[in-house]
C-alpha cells in the first residue's frame, strides 16, 4: 500500500508498505529517520515515542497505515537547523544522556509535557515520563533536565500551555 503522511512538516510518500509494518519501521527503514529507537517493540520502553497529530504514541504499536494523512513529529524535528531545542540542550547540560538509547523518546515526551504544562511538578513529570524507561541514569538527572528545560522555556517565554 502507499502511505502519505507529514513528518516533521514535510510530506512523505512511501510505496509498497506492508500492512503489518509499524510506523516505527517505516520511519527508520523507509524514511531514513533512525532517531526513534527500536528497543522492545512491545510498547513497554518508550524509546520509539513520536507525536501523532500532537499526541505522544509508541510508534512501534502504531500500524503504518494509521498514520495516513496525519502529522508525525519525531526527535529529528526538534532541532532548528544547527540549534538544539531547549529540551535537548537541557538534557545535555544536566547530564541526563548516558548511553542515549532512551533519549529520543524522553525528549519527545518531555517536549510534549512542557507544552502542556509549563512548570510541571516532579510528580507530574514522573507520571508523564512513566512510559519512558531508562536503564542508565536512575532518573534523577532526567528530572534535573526537565526542571532546567522548564526554567529556560519559562524565562524565554516559550514554555507553556496548548
Ligand atoms: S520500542 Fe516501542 S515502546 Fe519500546
Ligand atoms: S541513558 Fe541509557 S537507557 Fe537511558
Amino acid at each position: 500500500m502507499r502511505l502519505i503522511c507529514t513528518v516533521n512538516g514535510t510530506q512523505q510518500q512511501v510505496d509498497d508498505v506492508w500492512e503489518g509494518e509499524s510506523l516505527l519501521y517505516v520511519l527508520r527503514e523507509r524514511m531514513g529517520l533512525p532517531g526513534s529507537k527500536n528497543a522492545c517493540e512491545q510498547g513497554e520502553c518508550g524509546s520509539c515515542t513520536v507525536l501523532l497529530d500532537g499526541l505522544p504514541v509508541c510508534a512501534c504499536l502504531v500500524a503504518a497505515g494509521q498514520a495516513e494523512a496525519r502529522q508525525v513529529e519525531t526527535v529529528e524535528g526538534m532541532a532548528d537547523g544547527g540549534a538544539l531545542d531547549p529540551v535537548q540542550q537541557a538534557f545535555l547540560d544536566a547530564g541526563a544522556v548516558q548511553c542515549g538509547f532512551c533519549t529520543p523518546g524522553l525528549l519527545v515526551s518531555t517536549r510534549d509535557l512542557l507544552q502542556r504544562s509549563g512548570r510541571p511538578s516532579d510528580a507530574e513529570t514522573r507520571e508523564a515520563l512513566a512510559g519512558n524507561l531508562c536503564r542508565c541514569t536512575g532518573y534523577e538527572k532526567i528530572l534535573d533536565a526537565v526542571r532546567l528545560a522548564a526554567d529556560r522555556l519559562a524565562q524565554s517565554g516559550t514554555g507553556g500551555h496548548r
